[in-house]
């Protein structure tokens, strides 16, 4: 890893200072969490294919003209990002039901829902990422209503886009989780799409076996971990055969 000076470090990722004011460096580990970290465990290599998964998708985002973080990746492992203020939100779409939503209702997981639905969560793990609805979010500043209003737009964009696009690689998008941060430029602040868009935070089912393609397999320990993110790497051609070979045999030399 890099010698830089350290600013975070989260469950699966770590944040560095980047080489210029305004960027920071991040590194994906291949540490996984579930259930606010009461499970752990490691993905081998997973941080090499969430790095190339996630740069591809904000790279085809950033195309639509989708505003990210995202300005490259540098290796492996890293990837160089604008510095933005995270807002603590985390905006969850589901377009069928499964996980807390089939839980918290008690409806059968894969049934299609009637629209998009967008859900709230504080993120604060002390907590244990409460549900909240936008009334929350205003009401305790955590974001403005005209970036509120942003947030939705943004949100519904990218999950028409990628619904699109993992409907072409034989993938229904199940439900996903953005972040979004407030970038500082030139004596303006915009929202922007923030964090990462990987298997850790996407439900991807196979389309014709609904074969579960992501964190579900380690959440709920259905064997084959790492061979879901590398099929998505696949897929999405974001990863070379002879890569795919390199991270089965030997996964933490892959740095
Ligand atoms: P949920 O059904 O557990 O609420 O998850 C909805 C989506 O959000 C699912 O695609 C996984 C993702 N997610 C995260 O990225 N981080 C989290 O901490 C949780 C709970 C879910
Ligand atoms: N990443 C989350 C955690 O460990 C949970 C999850 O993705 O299921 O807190």
């Amino acid at each position: 890893m890099a010698r830089r000076r350290q600013i975070y470090e989260g469950k699966a990722k770590v944040l560095f200072e980047g080489p210029e004011p305004g960027t920071v460096v991040c590194y994906f580990k291949d540490d996984a969490t579930a259930f606010n970290a009461k499970k752990k465990g490691t993905i081998e290599g997973k941080g090499v294919l969430n790095n190339r998964i996630s740069e591809y998708l904000m790279i085809k985002l950033a195309e639509i003209g989708v505003p990210t973080h995202f300005v490259r990746r540098l290796n492996m492992r890293e990837q160089l990002l604008k510095e933005v203020e995270i807002i603590p939100v985390e905006v969850v779409v589901r377009n069928v039901v499964a996980g807390s939503l089939a839980q918290r209702l008690g409806m059968a997981e894969g049934t299609a829902l009637p629209r998009s639905i967008i859900e709230y969560f504080y993120k604060n793990d002390e907590l244990n990422d409460p549900m909240i609805t936008e009334e929350h979010i205003t009401a305790f500043n955590w974001a403005h209503p005209h970036e509120m209003d942003e947030i939705v737009q943004l949100t519904l964009r990218v999950n028409d886009f990628l619904c699109g696009l993992f409907l072409g690689i034989g993938i229904r998008l199940i439900d996903f989780k953005l972040e979004f941060g407030r970038l500082y430029e030139n004596d303006q602040v915009r929202v922007v799409l923030a964090d990462e868009i990987s298997p850790d935070n996407c439900r991807l089912w196979d389309i014709e076996t609904n074969e579960k393609l992501d964190k579900d397999r380690f959440r709920r320990d259905l064997g084959n971990v790492p061979e879901a993110y590398v099929e998505v790497a696949r897929r999405l051609k974001v990863i070379r055969d002879n890569e795919i070979e390199a991270l089965k045999n030997r996964p933490r030399l892959v740095e």
